[in-house]
């Protein structure tokens, strides 16, 4: 092991790094990418999954709860994270999951064939062989048709978190205490925000480093931002590297505003500069500024040239989502065109087949619809000249576009578990009640982690599946009596049913 991964593992050992879920690395939404550019995915109900830096395992526990024909391995460099994941894979009773502590760069090469494998927040916090040798991994281990999901940070839209990290890091020079250096690192990054003598745009980088290192937990900051290793790249040099591993770009699961569908205005301009695809990516991060990627990638040669374009996978998928409608400005009254907007987009729609088919999507939520349901709404409102295929080609772009600004979700399945209303024994994952208990973020059926509040931190964990609405109020009066006589009037202000539908709307409850 060479002296920066010592320094790493070492880094890991002393400090945990929180374990979360992370949406953009679930399969799911990994297999949506496969199915955007023409390739079908591994099913994502009865596959197997490699993550490697796992952590403590937070990404995939919930993952192997949820898909229980599914396997999941994970490994990491740091053994006291896996004994920690380990033991809640025994709490939990899990058989599909293996947590292993494994260094990367000695991954035997027999150790078998995965459909998905994720390195979510590894890439750019690793030495530069390891880096390789992930690339290799990934390439010798994928099966024919698997995909393989890398996140690293990237530039242009890091240089700022470059300059703050120096900075932190040439303040903090020799200090060992981890916590002693984030602290370090926040107070310096104050002070040069309240004295520096610089231009606004300096000032306002000053002023989103120091909010960004403040607001994260010192955990997150010591192994993200002040790590051994911290390096950002551009779009294109990680492809370079990726293509002579025999990799190839697929898309991203993570777009947070920051790219838009194929028929997104900025797209197509990009596209009269370059139409091959990895140099409009990269001309896209520098327009926008990126900062990170969560880029999904597949052998070279999976994806059937002539599939580029062919509709049959993405017709496969189904979409759920509930943006908040409103009228355009230019038409008060919302006759012929409508905003949908999500937290990080908005469209203008003013044709009456997509409107028609996203008020669909609304009126079903939680629920899933599939994409030939959507088209059939659209047809209904489209002229009798138009053939099935067109009005569906016309709505692919709609939706795409709705999906790649955050409005709606798509799934290659059902969400068959997600409650869309209290149940009469209501029931959470295990996980979900076993991290409200321990006052963590708890994650929910779309593999999002939520902060909870205590009303609903106490009622989680009793939703097992052997209370009823009475029961579950009668308990949490007791708990939280317990806890303090004064506080039995605070079920009083927020009933159980109150809490429950309070879960249902979080998706914290499955339908059985
Ligand atoms: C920034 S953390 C990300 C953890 C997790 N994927 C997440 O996003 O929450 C990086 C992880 O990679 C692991 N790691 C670093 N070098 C490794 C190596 N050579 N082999 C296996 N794991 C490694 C670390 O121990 C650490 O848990």
């Amino acid at each position: 092991m060479d002296s920066l991964t010592q320094k790493i593992l070492a880094e890991y050992e002393s400090v945990q790094y929180p374990g979360n879920a992370f949406t953009q690395t679930h399969p799911d939404l990994i297999a949506v990418v496969a199915a955007r550019a023409g390739m079908a995915a591994p099913p994502v109900e009865n596959c197997r999954v490699l993550e490697i830096g796992c952590a403590t395992g937070g990404n995939l526990l919930p993952m192997a709860e949820q898909m229980p024909q599914s396997k999941f391995v994970g490994i990491d460099l740091s053994p006291a994270q896996i004994r920690y994941g380990q033991s809640i894979v025994g709490e939990l009773g899990l058989t599909n999951i293996e947590l292993c502590c494994q260094d990367l760069m000695e991954l035997p090469e027999d150790d078998g064939r995965f459909d998905y494998i994720i390195a979510h927040g590894v890439y750019s916090w690793v030495p530069a062989e390891v880096r390789e040798r992930l690339l290799e991994v990934c390439q010798r281990h994928l099966a024919p048709n698997g995909l393989a999901y890398i996140s690293f940070t990237t530039f242009p839209g890091s240089v700022h978190n470059q300059i703050a990290r120096e900075l932190a890091m040439f303040h903090s020079r020799g200090v060992a205490d981890e916590e002693q250096l984030v602290n370090g690192g926040r107070g310096i990054l104050r002070f040069m925000l309240q004295n520096a003598v610089a231009s606004p745009a300096y000032r306002k980088m000053l002023h989103e480093a120091h909010e960004k290192m403040t607001h994260a937990a010192w955990q997150y900051v010591c192994h993200d931002d002040l790590a051994a290793v911290c390096q950002p790249f551009y779009f294109w040099e990680f492809m370079a590297k990726a293509s002579r591993a025999g990799l190839e770009y697929l898309g991203d699961t993570e777009s947070k505003g920051m790219w838009a569908g194929s028929d997104d205005p900025l797209r197509r301009k990009v596209m009269e500069v370059s139409n091959d695809m990895v140099e409009c990516e990269q001309y896209m991060d520098f327009l926008v500024n990126r900062v990170f990627r969560a880029s999904v990638l597949c052998r070279q040669g999976a994806v059937p040239s002539v599939a580029q374009g062919d509709g049959k996978f993405r017709q496969a998928l189904f979409a759920s989502g509930n943006p908040t409608e409103r009228p355009s400005a230019g038409d008060p009254g919302g006759v012929r065109s409508v905003e949908f907007s999500g937290i990080i987009g908005k469209v203008e729609l003013r044709e009456a087949p997509p409107i028609a088919a996203v008020r669909h999507l609304k009126k079903a939520w939680p629920r899933s619809v599939p994409f030939a349901e959507l088209v059939d709404i659209a047809l209904g409102q489209s002229p009798t000249f138009l053939r099935r295929a067109q009005v569906a080609d016309a709505l692919w772009k709609v939706l795409d576009l709705c999906f790649a600004l955050g409005l709606i979700d798509f799934s290659t399945r059902p969400r068959r578990l997600i409650a869309d209303a209290p149940t009469p024994l209501p029931k959470a994952t295990a996980y979900a009640r076993w991290q409200a208990a321990g006052g963590q973020l708890v994650v929910n059926l779309r593999h999002v982690g939520l902060p909870l509040d205590d009303d609903v931190r106490r009622l989680l964990p009793l939703c097992d599946g052997s209370r009823d609405h009475p029961a579950l109020a009668a308990a949490l009066q007791q708990e939280n009596s317990a806890d303090s006589p004064a506080s039995g009037g605070r079920t009083a202000r927020r009933s159980v049913d109150e809490l429950l539908n309070l879960l249902v709307s979080l998706h914290l409850l499955l339908k059985n």
